[in-house]
C-alpha cells in the first residue's frame, strides 16, 4: 500500500463528515423525489422576477471573471444599510464567511463559545482551525445570552456566536437586550452575529448597525428571503479595519459574476422582499395551524420556519421519519432539550398541503398505531 501524505495534527483528527446531509443526497439514497422540499429554510418563492430576468440577460458573460473587488455589490450593501463601502465584505454566504473569521480569530486551542444546538456550520468551521468549543445551552428555547457572556468570560473566548434571529428554534431576542449583551462583551472578544433571517422577523429585533464597535461583525445573506440559496452570496458588515483584516484571506474570486450582479438586483427589488416577508408570515400561520390541528405546538417564529414542539425527542425523530418516508423532506434538532421538535420551512401552498395531508398519517406512525 502507498503511504498518504501526512496531513496538518488538526485535519487527520477530524471526521470526514459534513455538518448537514443536503436533500439531494437523501433523495440518491431513497431513490425517490422529495414531493415537499420543507426543510432547509430555503425560500420557495425563489428570486424577485427581475432577478431572474437579470441573471438570464447575462448568462452570455459568464466567460468573464467576477470583479475580485465585488464593487458594485459592496456600493449597494453599503448604500441599503446606510454605512462606508469600506464597511462591507462580501463573501459565498455567510458559511463562506464563517470559514474566514474562524481562520482570523481563532487559533489552535482557543476556546470559541456558541449555544447548543445552535447553526452547525459554524461548529464545523471552528473544529476546522482546531478552536475549542463551548456550547452554553438554550434557555427557554433562546440562545442564552447571560450564559454565553459567562462563558466568553470563564473561558477567555476570541469568539462568540450568537444567530438572530435563532436556527433550528425561530426565536429571537429584541435589539435592546442585544445591545446589552454587545455592551457587555469584552473588547478581546469577537461577535459574529448571524442575522441571516433578519429580513422576515421583526424590525425590533435588529440593533441600529454601528460600525464603530471593533468587536462585532453583523452577516446577512441573500439564501432566505431573497430566494438565492443556490447562488451563494452573503455579506458581513463591520469596523473598516476588520473588513481590511478580510481581505487578507479571502477568495478573491468566489463570489461568482452571477451572483454579485444577481445581489445587486435582488437589493433593489425591496417590492418583491415585501411581498416574500408577507407570504412567510403567512406560510407561518398555515403552518402553525396544520400544528395545532394536529395537536403540536408551533413555538412562536421570527423565521422562514416553524419549530414545532413534539413533546420529546424519541416521539420527535419518529414523526420526522415518518414525514421523510412520506415525501416530505423536513428537519429537526438533534440535542436533547431541542430534540422534542420538527422544523418545517415555509414552502409553496401545495407543498404546505401535501404536509397538511400527510402529518396525521406520520404522527399515527411515530405513535405505533
Ligand atoms: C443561522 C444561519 N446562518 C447561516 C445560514 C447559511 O447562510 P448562507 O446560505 O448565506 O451560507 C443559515 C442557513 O440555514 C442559517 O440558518
Amino acid at each position: 500500500m502507498r503511504q498518504h501524505p501526512p496531513l496538518t495534527p488538526i485535519i487527520s483528527a477530524l471526521p470526514s463528515t459534513v455538518p448537514f446531509v443536503g436533500p439531494e443526497a437523501q433523495e440518491r439514497d431513497r431513490g425517490r423525489a422529495f414531493r415537499a422540499r420543507i426543510g432547509a429554510n430555503e425560500s420557495s418563492f425563489g428570486p424577485s422576477p427581475r432577478v431572474i430576468a437579470r441573471m438570464a440577460g447575462i448568462a452570455r458573460d459568464m466567460w468573464m471573471y467576477c470583479d475580485p473587488d465585488n464593487h458594485d455589490l459592496k456600493v449597494t450593501v453599503a448604500a441599503h444599510l446606510g454605512v462606508g463601502v469600506e464597511n462591507v465584505v462580501v463573501g459565498e454566504g455567510i458559511d463562506g464567511l464563517l470559514s474566514l473569521v474562524a481562520r482570523m480569530y481563532v487559533a489552535p486551542g482557543d476556546a470559541v463559545v456558541t449555544s447548543l444546538g445552535a447553526y452547525p456550520t459554524f461548529n464545523f468551521h471552528i473544529a476546522g482551525v482546531g478552536g475549542r468549543l463551548v456550547a452554553v445551552p438554550y434557555e427557554n428555547d433562546r440562545e442564552s445570552l447571560g450564559g454565553l457572556l459567562a462563558a466568553v468570560a470563564t473561558d477567555k473566548a476570541p469568539l462568540v456566536y450568537l444567530s438572530n434571529p435563532d436556527n433550528p428554534m425561530g426565536s429571537w431576542w429584541e435589539a435592546a437586550e442585544l445591545i446589552r449583551f454587545i455592551e457587555a462583551l469584552p473588547e478581546t472578544t469577537m461577535l459574529v452575529l448571524d442575522e441571516a433571517y433578519s429580513e422576515l422577523g421583526p424590525t425590533s429585533a435588529l440593533p441600529p448597525i454601528d460600525i464603530s464597535r471593533p468587536n462585532v461583525i453583523r452577516m446577512r445573506t441573500f439564501s432566505k428571503a431573497y430566494g438565492l440559496a443556490g447562488i451563494r452570496c452573503g455579506y458581513a458588515v463591520a469596523d473598516a479595519q476588520v473588513i481590511r483584516d478580510f481581505e487578507k484571506i479571502r477568495n478573491h474570486y468566489g463570489v461568482s459574476r452571477m451572483a454579485q450582479i444577481a445581489g445587486v438586483e435582488a437589493l433593489a427589488d425591496q417590492d418583491y422582499l415585501k411581498s416574500v416577508v408577507a407570504r412567510v408570515a403567512s406560510g407561518r400561520r398555515r403552518i402553525a395551524g396544520i400544528a395545532e390541528a394536529n395537536g403540536l405546538k408551533p413555538l412562536p417564529s421570527a423565521t422562514n420556519f416553524v419549530t414545532l414542539d413534539c413533546g420529546d425527542g424519541a416521539f420527535a425523530l419518529k414523526v420526522l421519519q415518518a414525514l421523510l418516508s412520506r415525501d416530505v423532506f423536513i428537519r429537526k434538532p438533534m440535542v436533547p432539550g431541542l430534540d422534542r421538535c420538527i422544523r418545517v420551512s415555509v414552502g409553496l401552498d401545495h407543498e404546505l398541503d401535501i404536509f397538511a395531508e400527510e402529518l396525521p398519517g406520520a404522527l399515527a406512525a411515530a405513535r405505533g398505531s
